[in-house]
């Protein structure tokens, strides 16, 4: 089977590889005139297209024996010489078809702009995706007017800045007057003086705010009040005063029948309760108020058996807590009960020292406080200040009521 014939090259030619588009072509021989013959050399002048196809065609007519390949080879049937292969190949050398574009490397060039197309694409798709984010930043928040509705874009200006901002450091301004709290005046009108207090924020706040100066409408000369203080140098106001609304204890043994005030007395109640139910035993009350005149005799019996040395254990008329309905002398009693001096040695005493406070009360005359009391140790003596002056006390450590409220010390009277 006779074997397809197939188109192979037509010549051999020379393939001008342009590096780029403003390569500007030239002949071969003007390119390397020297590798040339001398009779086919050409003037450096770049001929024109015509000047070229005729050289070509008379350099052809010199050599009609040109070189052909393929299937027209087959049919020579005899070789031309050596001169006339040459002049055939010079004339196809020197001949420049101007009207064909020049070859080029095409692949590498179209993948390469292809990649660069790609590219290019792909950056410019990058670029409108940040620019429409950008642009998204800067316009306003999408409204719900519809696509017709105009956007208004508002331009971000940058603010001028004249001066550098100051940091301003502030104080804490310092805590208002307590008595500016309308529910604290409220307590205070009424007589409410725990309420008072809870109002004010509690037991610490109180006191913090008495110390502090911030409680203008807290007396603690007021000696119908519960945080008043009463001492050698701070005496009943008035001298002789006497609380109203005394009354016994209820469910406390009583051994001289005294009263208390009506806060003081529940809560003394509480305390013996209390005492009992913890299983320290029973406590009395041995006494409670005293009025201007009865701690008139109390002081004398203790004058006529002390002397001045009376004024360590017992307070003047008109200086003794028992006057406010406020102070309470307790015995602890097993069946019978002991004295104001065994008080500290028994498990009520004990049991006093430590949850007294818990109830409103304060062992108001500690060992070892005499030169700020004025008075040795009276463990038997409790002072009524109610729950939460009481837990501040407690809670505080203190261990006097002058020191508690930041008040001058009292050894002794002024006279
Ligand atoms: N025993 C205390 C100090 C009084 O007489 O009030
Ligand atoms: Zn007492």
């Amino acid at each position: 089977m006779p074997r397809p014939e197939t188109l192979a090259p037509i010549a051999d030619v020379v393939v001008f590889e342009l590096p780029s588009d403003d390569f500007v072509p030239t002949s071969a021989a003007a390119a390397a005139p020297s590798a040339l013959p001398v009779e086919l050399r050409v003037t450096p002048t770049p001929p024109t297209g015509e000047g070229r196809r005729q050289a070509a065609a008379a350099a052809a007519a010199a050599a009609p024996q040109a070189r052909v390949r393929g299937r027209d080879r087959a049919r020579r049937t005899s070789r031309p010489a050596w001169s006339e292969r040459r002049a055939a190949r010079a004339a196809e050398l020197l001949h420049v078809d101007e009207d064909a574009q020049p070859v080029r490397h095409a692949r590498p060039r179209l993948l390469t702009r292809r990649i660069a197309v790609v590219a290019g694409l792909t950056a410019g798709a990058a670029l409108l995706m940040g620019s429409a984010a950008m642009t998204a930043m800067m316009l306003p928040p999408a409204t719900d007017a519809g696509p017709d509705a105009a956007v208004t874009m508002t331009a971000v200006q940058p603010q001028k800045v004249e001066q550098l901002p100051v940091p301003e450091v502030s104080q804490t301004p310092p805590a208002a007057d307590l008595c500016a709290l309308p529910d604290v005046v409220a307590a205070l009108q009424t007589g409410n003086d725990e309420g008072a207090i809870v109002a004010a924020g509690g037991g610490e706040a109180f006191r913090a705010a008495v110390v502090d100066g911030r409680a203008s409408c807290v007396d603690l000369g007021d000696s119908s009040r519960i945080w008043t203080v009463v001492d050698k140098i701070r005496a009943a106001n008035p001298i002789d005063y006497r609380p109203s609304g005394l009354v016994l204890p209820d469910g406390v043994r009583n051994i001289e029948g005294g009263a208390l005030r009506a806060d003081a007395a529940s809560a003394l109640a509480s305390l013996v309760t209390a005492a009992r139910d913890a299983g320290v035993g029973e406590i009395a009350l041995e006494s409670g108020f005293r009025s201007y005149e009865t701690q008139q005799a109390t002081y004398g019996r203790h004058f006529a058996e002390r002397g001045e040395g009376a004024d360590q254990v017992s307070a003047r008329p008109g200086y003794s807590e028992h006057q406010l309905g406020l102070g309470a002398d307790v015995v602890a009693c097993a069946g019978a009960c002991g004295t104001l001096d065994q008080l500290a040695a028994t498990a009520q005493g004990q049991w006093v020292a430590d949850h007294a406070w818990e109830h409103g009360w304060i062992v108001r005359y500690l060992d070892g406080k005499t030169p700020v009391t004025g008075y040795t140790a009276e463990p038997w003596h409790l002072r009524f200040i109610g729950p939460e002056l009481a837990r501040a006390y407690h809670d505080g450590g203190w261990t006097s009521l002058e020191e508690f409220f930041a008040l001058d010390p009292a050894p002794d009277y002024a006279g």
